[in-house]
């Protein structure tokens, strides 16, 4: 199955290159409000890189990145961030001097500017929300370094979701956090969602991948190799070999 609606984001033939490492080759595919797709792939096969080039931490060379239609392959980190892409990192990128506030509304500022103003009540709703869903019972004037790795995961999710992106790329969510955290994790993707975000998630947990997305990317050495549904990839011969390592032309 391959998203047919109105995509909101498309990625056409997106290269990108350091030295003589190949990142990301030709990378194709589409973003669909409402939708999970997830990119995996084994260790150092592009995803982290082909979530930079959305978010424009690496620029594009050559390739197309389209958002509603308007093409933003040119454009800096924030203006995507204001036109509505969120991210997480592998590792969460928070600032670590400052408070809990401090983090959450960092993000927030930037959602705010792209909607309407007067909008305050709702977002002391969500925050309240999120937190609550995130099983964060903390202090907004704590200070980050009170968290724990995963509780700043999870921070960083709602960090992302407060802006009500159109596009939320999560890097390797489930990474170094525990089962309850992973349950947290997938209830705020399911705000995102409902939210009617297109979301792109990148992660090694099978488990978490196949049980939550509606499509799959696979990539190897910055290729896509396959594309389809959670079961269509479970069973594909370019993926598994992919995953035992085999090398490419070996
Ligand atoms: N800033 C960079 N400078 C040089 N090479 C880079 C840079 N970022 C990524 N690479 C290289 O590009 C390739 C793809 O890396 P990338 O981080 O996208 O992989 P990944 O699929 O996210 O891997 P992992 O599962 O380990 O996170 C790797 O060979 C990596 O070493
Ligand atoms: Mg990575």
């Amino acid at each position: 199955m391959s998203p047919k609606n109105n995509p909101v984001m498309v990625l056409e033939k997106v290269c990108k290159r350091f030295g003589g490492v190949v990142a990301a080759d030709d990378v194709s595919f589409e973003l669909e409000p409402g939708q999970i797709r997830g990119l995996i792939g084994p260790n150092g096969s592009g995803k982290s890189t082909t979530l930079n080039l959305i978010s424009g931490i690496c620029d594009v060379e050559p390739g197309i990145i389209l958002l509603d239609g308007e093409d933003i392959t040119k454009k800096a980190i924030h203006e995507r961030a204001r036109m509505g892409i969120a991210r997480t990192f592998q590792h969460p990128r928070l600032l670590s001097r400052c408070d809990i506030k401090t983090n959450l509304f960092l993000g927030h500022d930037l959602g705010n500017m792209r909607r309407a103003s007067g909008a305050s009540q709702e977002i002391d709703q969500s925050v309240d929300e999120l937190l609550d869903v995130a099983g964060l019972k903390i202090g907004m004037d704590d200070s980050i370094k009170t968290l724990s790795y995963g509780q700043q995961k999870l921070l960083e999710i709602i960090r992302a979701i407060l802006t009500k992106p159109k596009v939320f790329l999560l890097d390797e969510p489930a990474a170094g956090i525990n089962t309850r955290e992973m349950d947290r994790i997938r209830a705020l993707i399911a705000i995102a969602i409902r939210n009617k975000a297109a979301v792109l998630l990148v992660e090694h947990s099978m488990d978490l991948v196949m049980s939550l997305c509606d499509i799959i990317t696979v990539l190897n050495f910055g290729c896509v190799i396959a594309e389809g549904v959670p079961a269509e990839i479970q069973g594909n011969e370019a993926v598994i070999e992919a995953y035992l390592g085999r090398r490419r032309h070996a």
